[in-house]
C-alpha cells in the first residue's frame, strides 16, 4: 500500500497499543481538529498480545475523565509497510524505538522518539503506566497533552515554513 494522500501522516507506537499510543492518538486527533490541522493519525504496538482488543480500561477511564474517547480503539501490531505509508513513525520509548529500527530494515521513515520529536525535553521516554497504579494513567494523559502541544507546534511550523 502506498501513502494515500498528501496530508501529513503520523503513526504513534508503543508496546501493547492499549495504553500510551492510543491515548496519544486520541489527544492528537482531538487537538488537531481544534487547531484546524488536517493530519492522518494512527497508532499501533510492537507486540502482538493485545491485537484486536480495546484500550486498557484504566487508560479508557483516565482519558475519558479528561475528555478523550478511546472506546473505538482496537489494537494492532506494526507492519513493515507502515514505514512507507507514514511520514513519521514515533515511538513512545527507547525499547519501542529499538524494535522499530530492526523491523524497518532500512526502508521508509526512520522511527524517532515521540517526546523529543515533539520538543519535550524531559522525559525522553514516555513512562509505561501498564504495571503501575491509577496515578500513572492520569500522569500519562498530562504527558500526552504536553507531547501533542509540541506535535501541533511542529506541524504548524512545517506548514508555514
Ligand atoms: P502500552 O502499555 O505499550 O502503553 O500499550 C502496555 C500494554 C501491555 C503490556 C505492556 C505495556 N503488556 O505487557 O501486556
Amino acid at each position: 500500500m502506498l501513502k494515500s494522500s498528501n496530508k501529513p501522516s503520523i503513526l504513534l507506537v508503543c508496546l501493547g497499543n492499549i495504553c500510551r499510543s492510543p491515548l496519544a492518538e486520541a489527544v492528537a486527533r482531538q487537538r488537531c481538529v481544534e487547531a484546524g490541522l488536517d493530519v492522518e493519525l494512527a497508532s499501533c504496538g510492537t507486540g502482538h498480545w493485545h491485537v484486536g482488543k480495546g484500550a486498557d480500561p484504566r487508560m479508557l477511564r483516565a482519558a475519558a475523565a479528561a475528555g478523550y474517547d478511546l472506546s473505538q480503539h482496537r489494537a494492532r501490531q506494526v507492519r513493515a509497510n507502515d514505514f512507507v505509508i507514514y511520514d513519521w513513525v514515533l515511538a513512545m520509548d527507547s525499547a519501542n524505538l529499538e524494535d522499530l529500527t530492526v523491523l524497518r530494515g532500512g526502508h521508509g521513515a526512520s522511527p524517532e522518539l515521540f517526546l523529543p520529536w515533539a520538543g519535550v525535553g524531559s522525559p525522553r521516554d514516555f513512562p509505561d503506566p501498564y504495571f503501575g497504579d491509577v496515578d500513572g494513567f492520569r500522569e500519562a494523559v498530562a504527558l500526552a497533552e504536553q507531547g501533542v502541544d509540541g506535535l501541533i507546534a511542529r506541524l504548524r511550523a512545517n506548514r508555514n515554513g
